[in-house]
């Protein structure tokens, strides 16, 4: 299988991998990348564990090739905090004990992110919504949502809290 270089901006740095043609984003990012924070369950677009966000929008990134990011601006879980600081989302997720086992969480923190840049003022209902493509199998979601509704001020108040 043929390999290529593909030239992207990771969490605010400039990086060349090494991938095959049909290398998938989240293995790229995983195994080449070594940025382990991208979950990867089904493979098929259905639970949102790899998700990331891509030029701003939340993206599956077991759904697109590495070579197709080229060019584009990812950021990973990884990139939600900022010199050691979690962000807002992030601190507001570990007060509300938003997490279990945690394997899902870095896919909804892009997720949540990436609503709050877009909608600050997004409502419970929207916020559900938009938490419906993640799956999680060890919470009932309150928490969660309870823990985005509270991170909502800081994206108002300053835009982007990270
Ligand atoms: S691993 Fe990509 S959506 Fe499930
Ligand atoms: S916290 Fe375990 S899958 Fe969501």
């Amino acid at each position: 299988m043929t390999s290529e270089t593909v030239t992207l901006t990771i969490n605010g740095v400039k990086t060349s991998l090494n991938a095959s043609s049909r290398m998938t984003l989240a293995d790229a990012l995983r195994d080449v990348a070594r940025l382990t924070g991208t979950h990867v369950a089904c493979e098929h677009g259905v639970c949102g564990a790899c998700t990331v966000i891509i030029d701003g929008l939340a993206v599956r990134s077991c759904l697109m090739l590495a070579v197709q990011a080229a060019g584009s601006e990812v950021v990973t879980v990884e990139g939600l905090a900022r010199k050691g600081e979690l962000s807002a989302l992030q601190a507001a997720f570990r007060k509300h004990h938003a997490v279990q086992c945690g394997f899902c969480t870095p896919g909804i923190l892009t997720t949540m992110h990436a609503l709050l840049e877009e909608e600050p003022g997004a409502d419970e209902e929207r916020i559900r919504e938009v938490l419906s493509g993640n799956i999680c199998r060890c919470t009932g979601y309150v928490q969660i949502v309870e823990a985005v509704m509270e991170a909502r001020a800081s994206y108002s108040r300053i835009g982007s809290p990270t």
